[in-house]
């Protein structure tokens, strides 16, 4: 059995210029898939509140739910490198609730990292939250749960002033404790920059090439998230069309009496006459 890996794989892959495949997943199946595949790590996202439950953005995702989908991932993939992504005021309150809700998720759902948006703002949970031995990755640039603040789902650093915001960002995540930093809808030139300024990996979601690996949505690159798909997106399946023409194909069948056929029943393993003394027991 080959062992999960760590952060020193991660480290040493960095170092390597080796890249990291790394794409969400929230259900037993997908990351029994993942795993099976041979990615690197799952992220188990607060996105499941869109990809998932069907909400228009994240905000309304609990500790709760993440917890749960969490250990769903972790029984599908036991040795993969997984991350609970904290949600929405789960660290933002407190640095004690920070700390508390982070332990969660390796206490009852055996992740192996958290993830939390944010930058300068979010430093002091981050230092908090690695003092109690957990492993954290930032996540900056365009973040979902402070989309409301960006005015939308919109790429991030795309002019000067923005962009050193962003530089400053990753700088502070990375003094204060990170061992990774996720980067999402940034130009290249910038990730480029942020990836060779840093020393701890840094990974891209939109946020082009020149950096340590990327993540993509499951529901985005398998084609079965439909309500919008992102620019960055490559979709390397479409399993809606997929999964509609055999809805399709099932029901006519079903209304046809076409199914089941001799193949998909049980036969009984005693004569046709001892089947029929039986059931005149019950006329
Ligand atoms: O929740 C998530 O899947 C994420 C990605 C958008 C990076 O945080």
């Amino acid at each position: 059995m080959t062992a999960r890996k760590t952060i020193l794989d991660f480290r040493r892959m960095k170092k390597m210029k080796e890249k990291v495949s790394w794409v969400t997943a929230y259900d037993f199946p997908m990351a029994s898939f993942a795993e099976q595949a041979g990615i690197d790590m799952i992220l188990v996202g607060d996105s499941l509140g869109m990809v998932v439950k069907g909400y228009s953005g994240t905000i309304p995702v609990t500790m709760e739910d993440c917890l749960s989908h969490c250990q769903d991932v972790r029984r599908g993939a036991p040795k993969t490198f997984c991350i609970g992504d904290m949600p929405f005021m789960s660290y933002q309150v407190s640095f004690q609730e920070a700390v508390a809700n982070a332990g969660r998720f390796l206490k009852e759902a055996d992740m192996d990292a958290i993830k939390l948006e944010g930058g300068r703002r979010v430093c002091e949970q981050i230092r908090a939250i690695t003092d109690a031995g957990i492993v954290v990755f930032g996540h900056i640039g365009l973040t979902p749960q402070s989309s409301g603040q960006m005015g939308g789902f919109k790429a991030q650093g795309l002019h000067v002033e923005s962009a050193r915001e962003l530089i400053k960002d990753a700088i502070a995540v990375e003094e204060a404790g990170c061992e990774a930093l996720l980067v999402e809808a940034i130009p290249p030139r910038v990730t480029e920059f942020i990836t060779d300024k840093l020393d701890i990996p840094v990974y891209s979601i939109g946020a082009g090439l020149p950096c340590d690996g990327q993540l993509l949505i499951c529901g985005d690159m398998l084609g079965m998230f439909e309500s919008f798909t992102p620019k960055f997106v490559k979709k390397y399946a479409n399993l809606a069309n997929i999964v509609i023409e055999a809805f399709t194909e099932y029901i006519q069948e079903v209304k046809a009496g076409e199914f089941p056929t001799e193949e998909h029943v049980y036969n009984i393993k005693e004569s046709e006459e001892a089947f029929q003394s039986l059931f005149r027991e019950f006329e």
